[in-house]
């Protein structure tokens, strides 16, 4: 058995300085078995570009990637799930993709025997146009612009609530729900709405697996506590408001949240405010001592 190191705690987490390899040969890690309602992560993706934390590719990776998925399933309560982000990439010097990624999911799925419940895409229409020389240079492929949010799970029907993530209704959903009238009846789609079928207010409407933002803040207490103790940033952040929405949706608050990819600990800011009790494993220095930034009093406040 390993000893791996408590970087800090707060008030509902824990996160460890610590290879989710090591990890996965300690006592901790045996000590959650059943008790985790939701690993949330993003792991190193298979980019062609050799990102600052290094990436294994082709079949390595795939091994490597499933191998780890694998043994993260027993940590699972038989009504969790697994949330794991996986980008698109590229083939090195020529302008197609690769199908690693896609390679990558079916690993993960079939080797940990997972359910995938649904597919969710994370649009930002931020990001730059990449891959470059195909995009910018010489024209010929559009921006790549999101990346995939798979939902895996233990059983077929995972702890899951859409009341939780509901969005504002728009203006003129608001109107009808004033006015009461809209046109019932066939739809082109073939669909038929009932005439009171949008007469309830059901306090918001039903999100799409479409998850639309950036993360190109400038500032947050995470950016201004790096910058202050010269901290370098970690790479790969994700936006918080993805963390936050699938804890909101398939958790309840003092169920437990994992991320054995931690990087700047993301995943475990929106469980702390969500008051999920949180474990993240990240194996580097910098990225967990910039990460404890998220948790500290704010000092440009004192
Ligand atoms: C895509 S980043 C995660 C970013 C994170 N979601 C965030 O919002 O900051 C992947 C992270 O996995 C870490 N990593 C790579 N291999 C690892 C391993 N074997 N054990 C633990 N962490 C690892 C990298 O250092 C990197 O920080």
């Amino acid at each position: 058995m390993r000893r791996v190191k408590l970087a800090y705690k707060t008030i509902y987490g824990r996160c460890y300085l610590s290879s989710i390899e090591d990890f996965i040969d300690s006592s901790i890690y045996s000590s959650l078995k059943g008790k985790v309602s939701l690993i949330l992560t993003s792991p190193p993706f298979p980019l062609n570009r050799k990102k600052k934390y290094g990436n294994l590719n082709g079949n390595d990776y795939l091994n490597w990637l499933s191998g780890i998925t694998n043994k993260l399933r027993v940590l699972l309560k038989r009504n969790g799930s697994f949330v794991l982000e996986l980008g698109n990439s590229w083939q090195p010097g020529k302008p197609v993709m690769s199908t690693l990624s896609l390679k990558a999911l079916l690993s993960v799925q079939e080797s940990g025997n997972y359910y995938l419940c649904q597919n969710f895409i994370w649009y930002n229409n931020a990001k730059l146009p990449t891959p470059a020389q195909w995009v910018n240079i010489e024209r010929i492929r559009v921006k790549d612009s999101f990346t995939n949010l798979w939902w895996l799970s233990k059983s077929s029907r995972p702890k899951a609530n859409n009341r939780n993530i509901l969005n504002n209704y728009s203006d003129s959903m608001n109107k009808l729900l004033v006015s009461k009238k809209y046109n019932s009846g066939l739809r082109p789609s073939e669909h038929v709405i009932g005439e009171k079928t949008f007469l309830n207010n059901n306090n918001g409407s039903i999100p799409s697996n479409v998850l639309i933002g950036t993360n190109t803040h400038a500032f947050s207490k995470y950016i201004n506590y790096c910058k202050r103790h010269e901290i370098k940033l970690h790479p790969a952040r994700m936006p918080i408001f993805i963390p936050e929405f699938f804890i909101k949706f398939l958790t309840k608050p003092g169920d437990l949240v994992f991320d054995p990819f931690a990087g700047s600990n993301t995943t475990a800011e929106a469980a702390e405010n969500l008051k999920r009790k949180w474990i993240s494993v990240e194996q580097n220095a910098d990225y967990v001592l910039g990460s404890k930034g998220r948790f500290l009093e704010d000092e440009t406040n004192e």
